[in-house]
């Protein structure tokens, strides 16, 4: 009887402990289920969009559905009273062949308000049409992108360390000297100046730190806390790339017509959103997006809409919660959010190891926004399967997948700085 009971307790606590609705990813191709996908080329009201005049109005609805449904409006154009200021200047980085800038971008008057620091890194020899530049949001700050004592230590809040997150707890974390080039392997500095392209990064917890506190830090509260159709964090990282877009163009220096935006993981979901509403980037790279960048959210395939909701739900907008398991009621999916960035380049890619960022989903999804680069005059995906490791595909919408795990790695710079080279 004793002995009943006791097993009676035990299941009752272990059944109170257990987490309320354990999440199980699909990664399996036979558990993923039947999809239609919406078509990029028919208007809502099912007419088709037959011409490119035809699509720019169909561009216009897409772009009103993924600000409605998916991000939330972002703010619109550059805020009053933004302005630049110069903090450091180098003329002599990286042995000669780099110079270094650091440039704080106040968002509005005075220096009270909220604002980034951005890193600015040019090859010394520029040609005259300017030098082909990245906008790159990183993860851990910008000393954390090389060793160099000459990059200032970011003084704000730091991420929380992978252990606190799994944990969910969020502990600050001031940079310290140990911090620099702490992700220099994600960032291969010389190899991009030396292939004469320059890179301008910033930490994108500048802008909005990465946790839900119902918008009371960053730029939500200065500029208006998200209400049900506003944008969340990806909506505001995405801002600020245009920011810094704004920016660059008063530097003579940088190729106007050859601006890439660069994002990995979360930050590939808001480079994509970012090239989407911003045609002054030429290319948009995404790397290891997955859900709720590249992949097809149909799929249901690793991270589904439902746990990204879950676990961040700071970064879309509230629209976005009436998908969770529900996702063939979207309106739009992912593809279509490509192909609003036609007919400027997009390189999407994915890895091997990165299941949860479902590869097949991402290769799909530029599948499917090819058409509308087709009908563009460019050169879309004609390959049917994933292809090989290392085996990039497409014309001007690009996919590779590489072997190896989430991360970003030389390989993946390589290809990227063959496109933003290549461009036109
Ligand atoms: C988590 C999250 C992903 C995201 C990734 C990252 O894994 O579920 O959606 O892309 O973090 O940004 O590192």
């Amino acid at each position: 009887m004793a002995r009943i009971f006791l097993s009676c307790l035990l299941l009752l606590l272990s059944a109170a402990f257990l987490p309320a609705e354990e999440y199980v990813p699909i990664y399996d191709e036979k558990e993923v289920p039947e999809y239609t996908l919406p078509d990029p080329l028919v208007f809502e009201n099912g007419e088709k969009v037959e011409t490119a005049a035809d699509w720019w109005k169909r561009r216009a609805e897409l772009l009103r559905l993924f600000s409605h449904h998916v991000y939330g409006k972002t703010l619109q154009g550059t805020p009053e009273g933004m302005h630049f200021e110069s903090t450091k200047k180098l003329d002599s980085f990286l042995g000669g062949k780099a110079t270094l800038e650091e440039i704080r971008i106040h968002f509005s008057e005075g220096s009270d308000g909220p604002f980034l620091d951005l890193l600015l890194i040019k090859p010394k020899e520029v040609p005259e049409a300017g030098v082909p530049t990245f906008v790159a949001l990183n993860f851990r700050g910008n000393h954390s992108i090389h060793p160099s004592p000459e990059i200032a230590l970011n003084q704000n809040w730091v991420s929380e360390s992978s252990s606190d997150r799994k944990a969910g707890v969020v502990v600050e974390h001031k940079a310290t000297e140990k911090a620099r080039g702490f992700r220099s392997s994600r960032w291969p500095v010389e190899m991009i100046i030396d292939s004469g392209a320059a890179l301008a990064t910033f930490y994108y917890g500048d802008v909005d730190p990465d946790f839900h506190d119902e918008f009371k830090n960053g730029v939500h509260e200065p500029f208006g806390v998200p209400g049900k159709g506003d944008w969340g964090s990806i909506g505001a990282w995405a801002w600020a790339t245009s920011r810094v877009r704004d920016f660059l163009e008063s530097d003579e220096q940088v190729d106007q017509g050859r601006v890439a935006v660069f994002g990995h993981s979360r930050l590939g979901k808001t480079a994509l959103w970012a090239g989407a509403q911003d045609d002054r980037f030429a290319l948009t790279i995404s790397n290891n997006s997955g859900c709720g960048g590249a992949a097809l959210s149909r799929r249901r395939f690793g991270e589904r809409v439902s746990r990204i909701n879950n676990s961040f739900p700071h970064w879309f907008c509230e629209n976005f919660r009436q998908y969770n398991e529900n996702e063939s009621s979207l309106p739009v999916d992912q593809h279509q959010l490509i192909a609003l960035i036609a007919p400027r380049r997009v390189y999407v890619a994915s890895a091997e190891g990165d299941e949860w960022a479902d590869p097949r989903g991402e290769f799909l999804s530029v599948k499917h926004a090819s058409p509308v680069f087709e009908l563009l005059g460019k050169a879309g995906i004609a390959a049917e399967s994933l292809p090989g490791l290392h085996e990039p595909v497409g014309g001007e919408v690009r996919y590779h997948i590489r072997a190896g795990k989430h991360d970003v790695t030389d390989y993946d710079w390589e290809q990227y700085l063959k496109a933003i080279h290549s461009l036109p």
